[in-house]
């Protein structure tokens, strides 16, 4: 056991026993548990991996080397963010190994006095701080940056195009990102190096694992640091005009000198240096690692700046910047159902979040075009998510631009990867890149000019998510009906579905896309299929799929994404397809029957000839398919199919409006949300002239906004800089779905069942409103 061990130990062990056997390893502890040390180089490496037996069997433990409850699966850990009263942020910046006597001495000599800053304060002093201090933070202000982080980093570029072989990190990743903080603090561009030396000094001091020799410089290091922000500061005071956060601080102190304290703003220049720098050079270090470790990803958006923007939140998630942060427990309380006493301290280890399989599908790939890469939490959740997560997604997008312009023939050189020993940050320390110079796109051709590649930051960024599929087949259904059966063009494996997912598929250059659900087999990673009806009526997009795929054409999709979720624990399914709604509910039929699940498909149209698939689906289910064909009077009835309620029956839907209302009417009387319905189109058009402004107060981050009369939930969410995905912006798909606490939503989208718009208790913020004048959600 080591010296950091809680002081819980000393009073017995904390994990809650209940009566289990003494195990091998000394108490109920699992030798899994007994056995972390998250200064081990395998954790070093790739926390995610090191942890994935505790995601797969023991998702919260109790770590007795590091005297740490460990928290690794999502949920679990957005919970931890979300209830910053219950889990305090307070030990966020706590030494981890306690600094030796002598250390202290020379902290003390320093007059270190590391005190509250916006990372490991307690309410409700924190959202005072934080509101007063966040201007500098929102999207509008950080667009004024864009061309400075531009200039550097191209500078930078200049500097090394013809050398052939180069350590990012020494000639680049570390210092570029340094210059960006500090133009963005306000802070003159001097004493780059000892800020180098001294924040090194800073991480092994905060979570590192200095041994008792080292203690000593790491001290001086740490003394040194502070003593420079000081002067930083006292510099700055001087002339606290113009931009740049600190000055912005030190001005906000005039008119709020009880809440931007001389303390606060010391702590908060050393802090501040080092947290926006250190996150962002790992994190390029970190991104450009992963993707010239996949040439097929840096091939892709070396071809297609567009997709730069998800590649950047894939390799957040995929390989943060932040392996794990800290709370501590301020009450008894439960995580992921296991009892944390008052006064324990949790590691929440976000790097595990992030490959949580829970939260996203096939975790480990690394896909620059997922769907949901950017609800990793990289950056935290809640009141106390990094403020400067956007300038951090301008720096890697604007350096991914610009190396995939100038030297799109790098490649990573041989070596082997070292890593600063500590529980928090996660970053390599070297990566030796190296490309023939004769070969650089501006020797090679004259007329070659760098483009400024647009960077996306709170907005959606649909393109973001595009991969080119080609198209291997395609077959007729019926007269109206199309199947295509599509492949990844390098014939790799395409990212796993579930029954329900959908994509959406770029029709040509009309500006139309459309969502089609996938009804081939699951079980199949080779291809995607989907059946196009075409739609006379329509605007144009199931036509020109019918008119231009053809075998071998080329498509651009996005997803897959799933918001028809199959439950694949329910007992009994009835599945009810209406026309083209046959595609979801296929893939939901096979996957029952693979289940073992008891199952029966209605499936309804105006003739046999005009059905999908049908052939198919009677091979394939038998007497379980039952066929209503209007034209042989068997129209479906179906207040006599839902007479009565089977217990354990899910009943799923997919059809045109007429058919899920009947359902709807149908099944009043079933239990809440027994039945799962997908449209195909959004309910009939609102008058947004009569939309009324609204105040959305955000329980989670403390703040509260103005939803204009002419804006959407969704548009004032990202202009404060808040994270929600989005994806349809019109109410169909989902994606931009957050819990409501209070207030009464008027709701628009046509995602919801019934029962969940009467529980007032989610809302899509593309679309749905306040219906009064106030509403809280968590965010
Ligand atoms: Fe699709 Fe809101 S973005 S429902």
């Amino acid at each position: 056991m080591t010296s950091s061990s809680i002081s819980t130990q000393s009073s017995g062990c904390p994990v809650a026993h209940m009566g289990s056997t003494v195990r091998s390893t000394g108490c109920p502890v699992s030798a899994g548990a007994a056995a972390f040390d998250p200064f081990e180089p395998a954790y070093q490496n790739k926390p995610f991996e090191y942890v994935r037996w505790a995601r797969e069997q023991e998702p919260v433990f109790f770590s007795p080397q590091l005297g740490y409850w460990v928290v690794t699966r999502y949920d679990d850990i957005k919970a931890v963010f979300r209830d910053n009263i219950t889990f305090s942020p307070s030990i966020a910046l706590e030494k981890i190994t306690p600094a030796t006597p002598e250390a202290v001495e020379i902290l003390g000599q320093y007059g270190y006095a590391m005190n509250r800053t916006l990372v490991n304060e307690d309410e409700p002093a924190h959202m005072e701080r934080r509101r007063v201090l966040m201007e500098p933070f929102t999207a509008e202000a950080l667009r004024t940056h864009e061309p400075m982080v531009r200039r550097l980093v191209r500078e930078y570029v200049d500097r090394f195009i013809d050398q052939g072989r180069i350590d990012l990190v020494d000639e680049m990743l570390w210092e570029v990102p340094l210059t960006i903080v500090l133009h963005f603090l306000g802070i003159p561009e001097e004493d780059m190096g000892r800020l180098r030396e001294y924040s090194m000094a800073h991480t092994v001091n905060t979570w590192g694992r200095p041994r008792p020799e080292e203690q000593a410089a790491v001290a001086h290091g740490v003394g040194k640091f502070w003593t420079l922000a000081g002067e930083i500061l006292e510099k700055m005071r001087r002339d606290p005009s113009g931009p740049g956060w600190m000055k912005f601080g030190i001005r906000q102190q005039v008119s709020y000198p009880d809440v931007v304290t001389d303390s606060y703003l010391h702590s908060m220049m050393m802090a501040g240096i080092f947290a926006a720098h250190e996150t962002t050079a790992n994190a390029s270090a970190n991104a450009v690692k992963l993707v010239l470790s996949h040439p097929s990803a840096w091939q892709d958006i070396c071809e297609d700046a567009g997709l730069i923007p998800g590649a950047v939140e894939e390799c957040l998630r995929f390989s943060g910047s932040i392996a794990a942060w800290r709370r501590m427990a301020t009450a008894d309380t439960q995580v992921g159902g296991v009892s944390i006493p008052q006064g324990a301290k949790l590691l929440i280890v976000v790097a595990s979040a992030n490959h949580d399989d829970a939260r996203f599908t096939n975790p480990d790939l690394f896909d620059i075009r997922r769907p949901n890469a950017d609800e990793h939490l990289t950056f935290g959740y809640g009141s106390h998510q990094c403020m400067g997560k956007n300038l951090a997604r301008m720096v890697l997008q604007v350096l991914l631009g610009e190396l995939t312009q100038r030297l799109p023939h790098m490649r990573l050189a041989e070596q082997t990867f070292s890593y600063v020993p500590n529980i928090a940050f996660h970053g390599p320390e070297h990566v030796w890149v190296q490309w023939n110079p004769a070969l650089n796109p501006e020797r090679v051709n004259p007329a070659f000019q760098i483009r400024d590649i647009p960077v996306r930051i709170g907005e959606a960024a649909k393109q973001a998510h595009e991969r080119s599929v080609r198209v291997e087949a395609t077959h007729a259904l019926s007269p109206g009906i199309l199947r295509l059966r599509m492949v990844a063009i390098d014939g790799a494996a395409l990212p796993r579905w579930t029954p329900g997912a959908h994509i959406d598929v770029q029709c040509g250059q009309t500006g139309i896309s459309r969502q089609y659900s996938l009804c081939g087999d699951p079980a199949e990673t080779g291809a995607y299929e989907i059946a196009v009806l075409k739609e006379a009526e329509g605007r144009g997009g199931s036509r020109w799929i019918h008119e231009q795929a053809r075998a071998g054409s080329m498509l651009t999709i996005r997803g897959p994404r799933n918001h028809f979720q199959f439950d694949e624990k329910v007992r009994r399914v009835v599945l009810v397809a209406g026309g083209i709604g046959i595609t979801p509910i296929q893939a939901m039929a096979r996957r029952a029957k693979a289940l073992g699940i008891d199952y029966v498909i209605h499936y309804s149209g105006r003739s046999r000839a005009d059905m999908a698939c049908l052939s198919e689906l009677d091979a394939l289910h038998g007497p379980r398919l039952v066929v209503h064909a209007s034209d042989e009077g068997s129209r479906a009835d179906y207040r006599s199919l839902f007479a009565s309620y089977v217990p354990g029956t899910q009943i799923y839907a997919c059809g045109p409006a007429r058919m899920l209302e009947a359902l709807e009417q149908a099944t009043t009387h079933w239990p809440a949300d027994s039945l799962r319905s997908e449209h195909f189109h959004v309910q009939a058009a609102v008058d947004s002239s009569l939309n009324q402004a609204f105040e959305l107060h955000l329980k989670d981050s403390g703040l509260v906004l103005h939803v204009a009369a002419d804006q959407t939930a969704l548009q004032a969410l990202r202009e404060a800089n808040i994270d929600v995905p989005s994806d349809c912006c019109e109410g169909l798909c989902g994606s931009c779905e957050v819990q409501v606490l209070e207030g009464e939503v008027e709701h628009r989208d046509v995602v919801l069942t019934r029962s969940e718009r009467e529980a007032n208790t989610k809302m899509m913020t593309c679309c749905s409103r306040a219906a009064g004048a106030r509403l809280v959600i968590h965010r």
